[in-house]
């Protein structure tokens, strides 16, 4: 093919590819403006290089490669946590936007290699000068730990000419496995600190209702009471211990309940 031909032919595909980083970029910057986090870290693309090209089409005997080359337009976004890779999935199939061809979960099923990814082939409409076309593209969804082992393995890989020996092969499995329980362990600490969130709020919820309950002892009159369940809270409080807040508010109510029906006992 002429050159000039190639930058006919690759057109739509960089076009495709500067629209979907701005589209997803700009995700991440709703999220944020919200004051929210953002399951986007943050996102690259590129468009094949013409050299890329005809070797993968040569090796896989492709005779049409706008149909048949899935990763002519590439898209990557970057996560934190590995929860994250799967509401981004969710967020591309609510799109109308763009269509799903087909997903390849390389986190349940990680390859041989050791890599681990989400894929998503997207077809994404194009509109130029010369009408609209429709494009595949591959969407790349991965943590910070796996493009951190992706890429290093690539650069290996490059340096080695594609071949790579094996006990090189052996030790980039065993980092595929510490990037692994990297993720783990920052998923773990991920729910725990959501917990302590959960936590905390149910505990300011709870001290509210316990205050509440002090003055409506003041306003049977027992303010003697009052005053010393205001203390007794007051300690707690600094304890932030939630089943202390508990008891107390319990014993609380039975008070205000013998105010109220003083003959029950
Ligand atoms: P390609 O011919 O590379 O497109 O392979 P494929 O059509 O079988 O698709 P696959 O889903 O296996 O891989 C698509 C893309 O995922 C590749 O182009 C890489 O960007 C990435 N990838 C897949 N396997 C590996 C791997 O072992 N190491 C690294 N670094 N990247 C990988
Ligand atoms: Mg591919």
């Amino acid at each position: 093919m002429e050159y000039e031909k190639w930058d006919e032919v690759l057109a739509p595909y960089d076009h495709a590819v500067e629209e979907l980083k701005v589209k997803f970029k700009n995700i991440r910057k709703e999220f944020l403006t919200k004051g929210e986090y953002s399951p986007i870290e943050f996102v690259t693309g590129r468009t094949k290089k013409i050299a890329s090209i005809i070797s993968k089409a040569n090796r896989l005997d492709l005779v049409d490669i706008e149909s048949e080359m899935e990763d002519i337009a590439g898209i990557r976004i970057m996560c934190q946590f590995v929860e994250d890779i799967y509401t981004i999935v969710d967020l591309i199939k609510s799109r109308n936007d763009m269509s799903i061809v087909y997903e390849k979960d390389y986190i349940k099923n990680f390859k041989d290699s050791g890599y681990r990814s989400y894929h998503v082939i997207i077809r994404y409409p194009i509109n130029s000068i010369a009408g609209s076309k429709e494009i595949l593209c591959e969407i790349q969804i991965r943590t910070l730990a796996m493009n951190f082992w992706a890429t290093i393995e690539h650069s290996l890989k490059y340096k080695y000419e594609h071949y790579i020996p094996e006990n090189l092969a052996i030790r980039l499995r065993r980092a595929a496995d510490a990037a692994f329980l990297l993720d783990q362990e920052m998923s773990e600490i991920r729910e725990d600190i959501m917990k302590g969130q959960v936590m905390y709020q149910v505990k300011s919820l709870t001290v509210r209702e316990v205050l509440n309950t002090i003055q409506d002892l003041y306003n049977v009159g027992d303010t003697h009471k009052a005053l010393l369940y205001q203390r007794r809270l007051d300690r707690i409080d600094n304890e932030r211990d939630i089943t202390e807040i508990l008891n107390l508010k319990k014993e609380i109510d039975d008070l205000l309940e013998q105010y109220k029906n003083p003959k029950k006992k």
